[in-house]
């Protein structure tokens, strides 16, 4: 009944997922792999821009029912390093949509206190998106609701090669000759420096890859992986992702049920 005042349900599916969902076992990070735009337009004889257009409704709304749900830290897959192989008119639809997304939605995501962080090599985004990213990025800076992670121009193997580089530069930069990095240097080098690893993975329309994609910090998330294509993900669909979640048993290599060694009974 709280989860109702939370969220008004648009459907009954939604009202009883609703009450389903234990607020108090949420993931504290959800990573979103958005695929299915082009596919879901081609199938109702759309150009594919129309997919991506949806596909910004779609996000926008899983935005807002995280928030709501008081999730720390979701992450968008908005444009990976690879995406430039696409047509160079898709390619400037995608920058100009995000900038249009920024330009109408920045007020209230402002007011709902979320703080709105990119990750993703900036410095080869067009100086247009990169300069109104930045903007964002310092209007909410001191926000201290959901994180809002955007990945742009994002590759995982990317982020990491970017992060040994950094090491390397300050172990030089300091001559420090005896210095041997362990899984915490590497983590707070990464872009996502500072944020749980994600809890949960989702990725719409039904491809079984995690295609270059927080390929560190997934290393035990939950993977969600659903045929529907992003423009169809609705918020009926993205709770029963988090239900599904609540309904696993997370092992981390151990036994799970306290039956490790060392644990009592
Ligand atoms: C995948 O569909 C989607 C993308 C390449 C990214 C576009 C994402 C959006 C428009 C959502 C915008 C997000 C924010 C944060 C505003 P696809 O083109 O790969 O589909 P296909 O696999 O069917 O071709």
């Amino acid at each position: 009944m709280k989860a109702i005042e939370l969220i008004k349900p648009a459907g009954r599916g939604e009202a009883s997922l609703l009450e389903e969902i234990d607020l108090n076992r949420l993931p504290r990070h959800v990573a979103i792999i958005m695929d299915g735009n082009g596919r879901w337009a081609q199938k109702r004889h759309l150009p594919r821009i129309a997919g991506h257009r949806v596909g910004v409704k779609i996000a926008r709304q899983a935005i807002e029912t995280c928030a709501r749900l008081k999730i720390p830290a979701l992450t968008l897959y908005a444009f990976s390093l690879e995406n430039w192989r696409r047509p160079q008119a898709e390619v400037d639809f995608l920058m100009r949509l995000l900038r249009e997304y920024l330009k109408k939605e920045l007020p209230s995501i402002n007011k709902n206190n979320i703080r709105l962080l990119m990750i993703g090599r900036m410095e080869q985004l067009p100086e247009g998106v990169r300069k109104d990213i930045e903007a964002a990025m310092r209007l909410t800076s001191k926000n201290t609701g959901m994180k809002l992670v955007v990945a742009l121009n994002y590759g995982g193997r990317a982020e990491l090669v970017d992060a040994f580089n950094a090491i390397l530069d300050r172990v030089r930069l300091n001559g420090l000759l005896a210095f041997r990095a362990d899984e915490e240097t590497i983590s707070q080098n990464l872009y996502t420096a500072g944020l749980p690893d994600p809890d949960l993975l989702i990725r719409t329309s039904g491809e079984m890859r995690v295609s270059n994609f927080l390929l560190w910090q997934i290393a035990y998330a939950e993977l969600y992986i659903t045929d529907a294509l992003w423009p169809d993900f609705s918020r009926e669909k993205l709770l029963e992702a988090l239900l599904n979640y609540q309904q696993r048993e997370r092992r981390y290599g151990g036994l799970g049920n306290g039956r490790e060694r060392g644990k009592s009974d």
